[in-house]
């Protein structure tokens, strides 16, 4: 296990500023002196200003503050203020910040050289890559990978791929789901504010069904299994469909854990009705759910798998693996792009598989969730606020709602949460339909003493947030 340099110290709740924002020049930390600010003092006050002046809206965050550092699973500010890091880049971290073996391997390759495309000559890492892609992944048949750049261009490759190879068309994604920002991905991502609204048209022949969601969708979950049934005999014939894409635990959606029987059934389907299908394992992939894959949870073969985020360790790269007949449909020149397989990305994704198996850390995500699981139970004792609390491996999170009959969504006090624990030195995420659903993507390097203490932070933090008046909630996110 890799010893990270910095601990999170005991962040002071920060004054809060004229403009109703939480001022950032009050705050301090033990830990402050542990990394240097990489910008000048005059350029560190404005570096909110700027982002405002300089970057579009639509490029959301969630905290206002600026990395100057990484290490495991800490973050350093620009103010040299250290926190825990548990959202680890949205899942991209998960063997931790500045790992020096995937610093080595990428400057490795830097120096040698950076580019060549693979159209025009293929790097020997893209093949190797490729290989280990289609070793790692579970299922015994010949595969071929596809490395492209970000989890929306896998998305949008493997609708390529389908289409191809069944000469068919529609394809069937799932209410709640997340595949990514470009037209494609948002024509098959099921929340509408804020991906899709504002974006369409989008792309026909697709068709979005409900999920399998216990705590949303009661006994039943939902009713998926009568609504795919009924879909099929009322809008589009099963033979007509070229592709099912579904999250194996919904990440974006709310850290959704299926029931056991939901992928086998879509697979059987697909399989009865020659439907390709695509399992999206951009959030769940590398070791984030226990097993190196989430798939694997089910003891299913996919026919497209794609993963991206942690499979680099934050460089731009994905992948399609998939069933080689498959990946062999569309014709040469089909599929690539400039940057795709680049060499340096490949060589930093190498050296994350090497650590994966090196350092143990699909086992480290079994405990770390256990860590978590045990402790978010029994909050729920404690805290009213939880409304649900799922997971599986390490992808664990809390649902937060009010106690009405409705368990109305809570998320002025999700977005409060995040604000007390950033002030306590701990950043985290939310997801969810309704933004109420705290998600924990902690590197797996995280060790147990940073867990929980990061967990501590959470306890204290749902303490503060759960004895807020409207107005102080309001004024807090
Ligand atoms: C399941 C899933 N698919 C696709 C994507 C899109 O990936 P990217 O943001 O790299 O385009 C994401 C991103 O969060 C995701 O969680």
């Amino acid at each position: 296990m890799k010893a990270t340099s910095h601990s999170p110290a005991s962040h002071k709740p920060r004054q809060q500023s004229h403009d109703g924002r939480d001022g950032h020049d009050g705050h301090t930390s033990a830990a402050s002196t542990a990394t240097q600010p990489t910008q000048r003092p005059a350029e560190r006050g404005s570096l909110r200003d700027e982002r405002q002046r300089y970057v579009p809206r639509g490029v959301f965050t969630y905290h206002p503050i600026f990395p100057a550092s990484g290490s495991g699973a800490t973050i350093t500010d620009t103010e040299g203020n250290t926190y825990l890091d548990f959202a680890g880049g949205i899942g991209t971290m998960n063997v931790g910040h500045s790992h020096p073996a995937v610093i080595a391997a990428a400057q490795a390759q830097m120096e040698l050289y950076t580019h060549t495309c693979a159209h025009v000559l293929t790097p020997p890492l893209y093949i190797e890559l490729a290989r280990r892609l289609t070793e790692i992944t579970p299922g015994d048949f010949a595969k071929k990978t596809l490395l492209v750049n970000s989890g929306a261009e896998a998305v949008e490759n493997a609708i390529k791929i389908a289409r191809a190879a069944t000469g068919r068309s529609a394809v069937i994604a799932f209410e709640n789901s997340f595949h990514g920002r470009t037209n494609l991905a948002l024509a098959l991502t099921g929340k509408a504010r804020p991906y899709r609204a504002n974006f369409g048209p989008f792309a026909p022949d697709i068709h979005l069904v409900p999920y399998a969601d216990p705590y949303h969708g009661g006994a039943d979950a939902g009713g998926w299994r009568a609504t795919l049934e009924r879909f099929f005999s009322t809008r589009v014939a099963a033979d007509q469909v070229a592709a099912m894409i579904v999250e194996p635990v919904q990440g974006e959606g709310g850290f959704i854990v299926p029931p056991a029987d939901f992928l086998p059934t879509l697979r059987a389907l697909c399989s009865q009705q020659g439907i390709v299908l695509i399992i999206d394992e951009v959030q769940t992939g590398f070791g984030r759910t226990g097993r190196m894959f989430a798939v694997e949870h089910s003891d299913i073969e996919f026919d497209l798998l794609l993963t991206a985020k942690s499979l680099a360790a934050g460089l731009p790269l994905a992948a399609v693996v998939g069933r080689a007949e498959l990946m062999d449909a569309p014709l040469p020149g089909g599929l690539g792009g400039t940057y795709g397989g680049n060499p340096v990305a490949c060589a930093a994704a190498l050296a994350v598989i090497e650590v994966f198996e090196r350092e143990g850390l699909v086992a480290r995500a079994e405990r770390l969730g256990t860590m978590a699981l045990e402790r978010m139970h029994a909050w729920q004792a404690r805290f009213p606020l939880i409304g649900d609390v799922r997971g599986l491996g390490a992808m664990v999170a809390m649902e937060l709602a009010h106690s009405d009959e409705k368990r109305t969504p809570a998320a002025a006090e999700a977005a409060a949460l995040l604000t007390e624990a950033r002030q306590r030195g701990l950043i985290l995420i939310k997801a969810g339909l309704y933004d109420n659903v705290i998600r924990l993507l902690m590197p797996l390097v995280t060790t147990d003493d940073e867990m929980a203490r990061g967990l501590d932070i959470i306890e204290a933090s749902l303490a503060a947030v759960s004895a807020m008046t409207p107005a102080e909630l309001e004024a807090a996110h």
